[in-house]
């Protein structure tokens, strides 16, 4: 096929940004003294602040710790040090091969988007210098579910007005390429952990995207 739309997740993609995720989680974790290592952040990649915050409760078998109230209170705390961390971020923190691969697109016709379930996605491609550089940027508070559900990779596609089998997603993460999958589209995974589901075409790194391989799917 011949490509119209690259999709792009952002957080572990577009930029180095799941070690400050990280990083704020540990604090919460540590703070409220429950376990939290890099093989939980895992599953907590492309998954929402709250259900994130639930897994890691899961793991340390906490479900029924907190009220509502203060699981809300919690998660709060947490993205305040994330976006602490985030303010260090400038241009030179674009992952290689992106903005060259989002210019190629742009110059052949082919459409770009961003599908990432973080509520600071504004902020992140602004910090980057990249707010205006794709074609559209999917709104995280209106979207309901968060991958491995692939609505917002479809909510993308339909904002770009390809069919999902003309789009090629990029994903850094196990439920993000599940998204990709479900939602009918060809998937590139970047230095994927992978646990189920493989991406069609596996990368070590953004380095290694390849836009005439990537503007024409076999
Ligand atoms: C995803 C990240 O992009 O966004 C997840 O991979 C994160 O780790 C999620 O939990 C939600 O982000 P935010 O910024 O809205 O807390
Ligand atoms: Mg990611």
């Amino acid at each position: 096929m011949k490509t119209k739309a690259f999709i792009f997740d952002l957080d572990g993609v577009i930029v180095d940004t799941a070690k400050f995720h990280f990083q704020a989680w540990k604090m919460l974790a540590d703070e409220l003294g429950m376990e939290f290592d890099e093989e939980v952040n895992e599953r907590l990649k492309g998954v929402s602040r709250m259900r994130s915050f639930e897994i890691i409760l899961e793991v340390n078998g906490a479900m029924e710790r907190f009220t509502e109230e203060e699981k809300t209170a919690l998660i709060t705390k947490k993205n305040d040090l994330y976006v602490e961390l985030i303010k260090t971020l400038t241009p030179a923190d674009a992952l290689p091969g992106i903005e060259a691969l989002v210019n190629s697109a742009k110059a052949a016709g082919i459409k770009t988007a961003v599908a990432s379930v973080s509520k600071n996605a504004p902020a992140v491609l602004s910090a980057l210098g990249l707010a205006d550089r794709f074609d559209y940027v999917a709104d995280a508070s209106k979207v309901k579910n968060s991958k491995p559900d692939p609505e917002i990779f479809l909510v993308c596609a339909e904002a770009l007005g390809i069919a999902p089998s003309e789009c090629v997603g990029i994903e850094d993460a196990q439920a993000g390429i599940e998204a990709i999958k479900a939602a009918g589209m060809y998937a590139v995974g970047i230095n994927v952990t992978v646990t189920s589901l493989e991406p069609d075409m596996h990368l070590a790194s953004t380095a290694e995207l390849d836009f005439t391989k990537l503007s024409e799917i076999a």
